[in-house]
C-alpha cells in the first residue's frame, strides 16, 4: 500500500475530480491517508480563479518541499487542477520539488505519468485538452464519500466573461452524454447515495441527445436530465453553477414539478450595474436578472436564491456599486459569495484601464458583505420554529452532534444518534448561531 494525500482547493469540479483521481490511482495500490507526512504521493488539486487561490498553492508547495526533503526525496508531488493548466511550465521552473503537473483533462493518464516518473523517463507535464477522452477513460466505479454525491455533467465554458479564467483553464463547453451521466447516476444510486448534485462550470448549458432507452428521443436540456435522474430513487437533487442566460423554461418548470429538486438556486449575477455587466461581457442586464428571478419564484415561490458578486471591476464607479447594492435589496438572497476583483493573467479585464484602488475595493466589499450577511441572518431566522426535512451528512465537530442540511442547504446541528447519517429526518429548528441552525428531532 502506498499513501495518497490529495488537497483540494476551489470549486465542486475539483472536489469531484479529486475523488476520480483517488479512484484512478486505487488499482496502483494508492490508498488515502490523513496527512501529507504519511503520503508517498501528494496531489494539490488547485484553483486559479482568483489571485489569492493561486498564491495559496505556491505557499503550500513551499511547505511540501521541506517535507519532501525530510523524506530524502522519496515523496512525489503532483500539481493538478487549474493552476497546473494555466501555469504548468512556470510551476516546474519555480518549484523543482514538483514531480508532475497534470491539467484537468489529463487525470486519466495519471497512472501512466506515475509509471514513467518511476522509470525517470518521459514527460511529467500533461495539460492537453480533451474533456471527452477524460470522462470516457476514468474508471466507472465510484466510491461514495458521503450521502451526497457530485456528478459532473458538463465541463468548461464558452461565455468568456472578461474577468474569468475558466474558459482558458477548463476549456470549451463540453456536455457529457446523457447515457454516460445516467450510467454514473445509476451506480451512485445503487451504492446508496441519497442526494445527487449535478455539477459543471456552466451546468445549465448542459445539452445532449436523449438516451437511447427513452421513447421520443430528441434533444435534451438540463430539466429533462433532472426528471430522468429523479426516477432513480435519490431523495434530493441539486445542480450548480448556473448562468442567467441558460436558465431555460424547462429547468424553471422542473422546480415546480419535481419535489426532489431542492428549492435552491445558485445564480451568479456578479454586478447590478448595466455598464459593468456589459464590460464583464455577461450578456444580461440587471433587469433581465430581476425578471428571471421573478419567473423562477413564480415556479417555486420558496426558492432560496444565492449568487456571486465581484466588487471593484475595472471602471466600477460609486453609482455602479450602488446599483449592485440595490439589486441585492431587490432580490433578497439566502446567502452569497462576494469577492474583490482580482486580475487574472490572460483575461481581457486584466489590461483594462481604470483599475479600482485597493482601499475602494475593500470598502465596497465590506458594505456588500454586511448587507448580504443581514439577508442571510434574516433568511435563517425565518426558519426558527419550523419543522424541516434534514438530510444528515456527517458527525459534527461538537461531541454527540451530527450535521445535516435543510432543503435550502442551510447547515443544521442536532444532538442525536449518528445512525441517522445518510437519512432524511424531520427537525424542529430552535436557534441560529453565526454559521449554523440548531434543532431537535421532531
Ligand atoms: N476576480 C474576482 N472574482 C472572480 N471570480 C471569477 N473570476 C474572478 C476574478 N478575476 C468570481 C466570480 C465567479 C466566482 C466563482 O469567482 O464571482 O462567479
Ligand atoms: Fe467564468 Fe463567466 Fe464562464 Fe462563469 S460564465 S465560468 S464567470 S466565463
Amino acid at each position: 500500500m502506498r499513501g495518497l494525500f490529495i488537497k483540494t482547493y476551489g470549486c465542486q469540479a475539483n472536489v469531484y475530480d479529486s475523488e476520480r483521481m483517488r479512484d484512478v490511482l486505487a488499482p496502483l495500490g494508492y490508498a488515502p491517508v490523513e496527512a501529507p507526512e504519511a503520503a508517498d504521493l501528494v496531489i494539490l488539486n488547485t484553483c486559479h480563479i482568483r489571485e489569492k487561490a493561486t498564491e495559496k498553492v505556491f505557499s503550500e508547495l513551499g511547505r511540501l518541499k521541506e517535507l519532501k526533503q525530510a523524506t530524502g526525496g522519496a515523496m512525489r508531488i503532483a500539481v493538478a487542477g487549474c493552476v497546473a493548466q494555466a501555469e504548468g511550465e512556470e510551476i516546474m521552473r519555480r518549484q523543482p520539488a514538483v514531480d508532475m503537473v497534470v491539467g484537468p483533462q489529463a487525470y486519466h493518464r495519471l497512472p501512466e505519468m506515475i509509471a514513467r516518473l518511476s522509470r525517470q523517463t518521459g514527460d511529467a507535464l500533461d495539460v492537453d485538452f480533451a474533456a471527452e477522452e477524460k470522462f470516457d477513460a476514468l474508471p466507472t466505479s465510484r466510491e461514495l464519500s458521503g450521502p451526497s454525491a457530485f456528478l459532473a455533467v458538463q465541463e468548461g465554458c464558452d461565455k468568456f466573461c472578461t474577468f474569468c479564467v475558466v474558459p482558458y483553464t477548463r476549456g470549451a463547453e463540453f456536455s457529457r452524454s446523457a447515457d454516460a451521466i445516467m450510467a454514473e447516476a445509476r451506480e451512485l444510486a445503487s451504492k446508496g447515495a441519497k442526494e445527487i448534485v449535478l455539477i459543471g462550470q456552466n451546468v445549465n448549458a448542459w445539452h445532449g441527445a436523449a438516451p437511447a432507452s427513452q421513447h421520443g428521443g430528441g434533444a435534451w436540456r438540463l430539466g429533462d436530465l433532472i426528471r430522468c435522474v429523479a426516477r432513480l430513487g435519490f431523495a434530493r437533487i441539486r445542480y450548480t453553477t448556473s448562468h442567467p442566460r441558460d436558465m431555460g423554461d424547462d429547468l424553471i418548470a422542473a422546480h415546480a414539478d419535481n419535489p426532489k429538486l431542492m428549492p435552491y438556486l445558485h445564480l451568479p449575477v456578479q454586478s447590478g450595474s448595466d455598464t459593468v455587466l456589459e464590460a464583464m461581457n455577461r450578456q444580461h442586464t440587471g433587469d433581465d436578472y430581476r425578471r428571471l428571478v421573478e419567473r423562477i419564484r413564480k415556479s417555486r415561490p420558496d426558492i432560496a436564491m444565492t449568487s456571486d458578486f465581484i466588487v471593484g471591476f475595472p471602471g466600477e464607479s460609486d453609482t455602479d456599486f450602488d446599483a449592485t447594492m440595490q439589486l441585492v435589496r431587490d432580490i433578497g438572497y439566502a446567502t452569497a459569495f462576494s469577492f474583490k476583483y482580482s486580475k487574472r493573467p490572460g483575461t481581457p479585464a486584466s489590461t483594462m484601464r481604470k483599475q479600482v484602488a485597493e482601499d475602494v475595493k475593500a470598502a465596497r466589499l465590506d458594505a456588500l458583505q454586511k448587507l448580504l450577511l443581514s439577508q442571510q441572518y434574516a433568511f435563517d431566522d425565518s426558519q426558527i420554529g419550523k419543522i424541516m426535512p434534514v438530510l444528515f451528512e456527517k458527525v459534527a465537530r461538537e461531541e454527540g452532534q451530527i450535521m445535516g442540511r435543510t432543503p435550502y442547504l442551510q447547515p443544521v446541528h442536532v444532538k442525536t444518534d449518528a445512525a441517522l447519517i445518510g437519512q432524511v429526518a424531520s427537525v424542529k429548528i430552535e436557534k441560529r448561531t453565526a454559521n449554523s441552525l440548531h434543532g431537535v428531532l421532531a
